[in-house]
């Protein structure tokens, strides 16, 4: 019997997915990305190299493991290709283990013109900070039904039909609105047609082949960009991205049934980052040389890797992970970045806050009523000794497995691994999710 688990972001993203998932795909037989697109940024650290993923599956580093880029993804192809031309200078075959779902919803020139555009219009406080990739504006074509999906690209006349249409839309509101300059067809439209091609093998009925797949008792891997907080219905709205980031897109983003997802992996790091706009209740100061904050923006190197965007940093917030627990219906959680803390003399925990004078156990629904919050703090004493790369929990300070057990016992939810550096084996394994499931 196949066995198939879901990695997801319990925060604002960068939680480290990326890493996990890679470790675990020598579980996995497949690896599926269901929503975002190349608004990601999946760090994987192999020996002395580091792969950078937008688009392409972590699973991809391991030799043998199919990967798939599901409907619920919104694809650039040019970005896909620049990005498989990367790996495969690496030497990593990649075509012939990719397979990409007709569904995707095609990023476009025009779309991270508009991003950028929009954002520009804003003010300082409204700004949401994305990407400017293009990932807003996709959705919200496919969602109003002109979005072009990969599946267009092989109807040359139909494309270009629907593409004028669109881009006269989109071009009144570029220049009549935005005031930013026109898109051209031609160029899109050449553009297109080129990286069609170059694609064409890759195409797959990537609903029938997951069902094929683990039908043929092949485990499947999810791999979930962003995180909980960012999702579009459940996140700090408008400071969001514009796909739902959740467990429950699994299925939908990847066109398999809820009940193949056996286990759910929430990644959560040991303090919580944000990079963007957006309310943050336990947010510190990064710039102070000495304080925590400073310490978690350093060792963490904790810079966006699309943007290279400093991250802001905040203490543990369990009250918004409760919320991201509730979303996702975590099976097991995978604390990463532990070995940030080491030296901290206390840490914080965030187990609540007070909102329009009243406690609130749970991060609240909507921008406003988060930015409002006054976090409560539970203070933890640190400890002295290095975690870095730590492969027992027994070999963990005192402190540290303290610290680990009270978000365990907050949270509800139980510790499943704990990553201590960006290696492959710089990992404490406590109950493999895919013995789990
Ligand atoms: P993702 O978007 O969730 O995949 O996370 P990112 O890759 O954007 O950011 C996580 C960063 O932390 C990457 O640079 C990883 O190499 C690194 N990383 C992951 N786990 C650990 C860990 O346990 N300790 C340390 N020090 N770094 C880690
Ligand atoms: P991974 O998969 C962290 C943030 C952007 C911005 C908001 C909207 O690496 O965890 P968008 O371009 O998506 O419209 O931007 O979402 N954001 C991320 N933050 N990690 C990510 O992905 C992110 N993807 C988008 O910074 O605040
Ligand atoms: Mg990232």
């Amino acid at each position: 019997m196949a066995k198939n688990v879901v990695v997801v972001g319990t925060q604002w993203g960068d939680e480290g997915k990326g890493k996990i998932v890679d470790w675990l795909t020598d579980h996995a037989g497949g690896v599926v990305r269901f929503q975002g697109g190349h608004n990601a940024g999946h760090t994987l650290v192999i020996g002395s190299k580091e792969y950078k993923l937008n688009l392409v599956p972590s699973g991809i580093v391991r030799p043998g493991t199919q990967c798939y880029i599901g409907n619920g993804v919104v694809l650039d192809v040019h970005h896909l290709l620049s990005e498989i031309a990367i790996l495969e200078k690496d030497g990593i075959e990649v075509r012939s283990r990719l397979k990409i779902s007709p569904g995707c919803p095609l990023i476009l020139a025009y779309h991270s013109a508009l991003d950028r555009a929009r954002e520009a219009k804003k003010c300082a406080a409204d700004k949401i900070g994305t990407t400017g990739k293009g990932i807003g504006p996709t959705y919200a074509d496919k969602v109003a039904r002109r979005a072009l999906r990969v599946y267009d690209l092989f109807y040359p006349e139909r494309f270009a039909t629907k593409l004028r249409e669109v881009l006269d839309y989109h071009n009144f509101v570029l220049t009549q609105y935005l005031g930013a300059e026109a898109v051209d067809f031609q160029t899109v439209y050449d553009q297109a047609m080129q990286d069609a091609e170059a694609i064409r093998p890759m195409i797959t009925d990537v609903s029938a082949d997951l069902y094929a797949a683990n039908k043929a008792g092949k485990n499947l891997l999810f791999e979930g960009a962003q995180g909980t907080l960012l999702d579009i219905d459940h996140g700090t709205y408008p400071f969001v991205t514009s796909s739902n980031c959740v467990a429950g897109q699994a299925a939908a983003g990847s066109g398999v049934g809820p009940g193949m997802l056996h286990y759910v992996l929430g990644i959560t790091k040991a303090y919580c980052t944000r990079v963007g706009g957006g309310p943050f209740p336990s947010e510190l100061d990064i710039e102070t040389a000495g304080t925590p904050g400073e310490q978690m923006s350093r060792v963490g190197r904790e810079f966006g890797t699309v943007t290279g965007r400093k991250r802001r940093c905040g203490w543990f917030d369990v009250a918004a992970l409760r919320r991201s627990s509730y979303i996702n219906g975590l099976t097991g959680l995978c604390i990463t970045k532990l070995d940030v803390l080491d030296g901290l003399s206390e840490l914080k925990i965030c187990t609540g806050y007070m909102l329009h004078g009243k406690k609130v156990e749970l991060l609240p629904i909507g921008a406003d009523d988060v930015a409002a919050c006054e976090p409560i703090y539970e203070t933890m004493p640190g400890w002295t000794q290095s975690t870095f790369g730590v492969k027992r929990w027994e070999d963990l300070p005192a402190n540290a497995q303290a610290y680990l057990a009270r978000i365990e016992a907050l949270s509800e939810v139980p510790i499943a691994i704990v990553s201590t550096g960006p290696e492959r084996d710089e990992t404490i394994l406590r109950k493999h999710p895919f013995d789990a499931c």
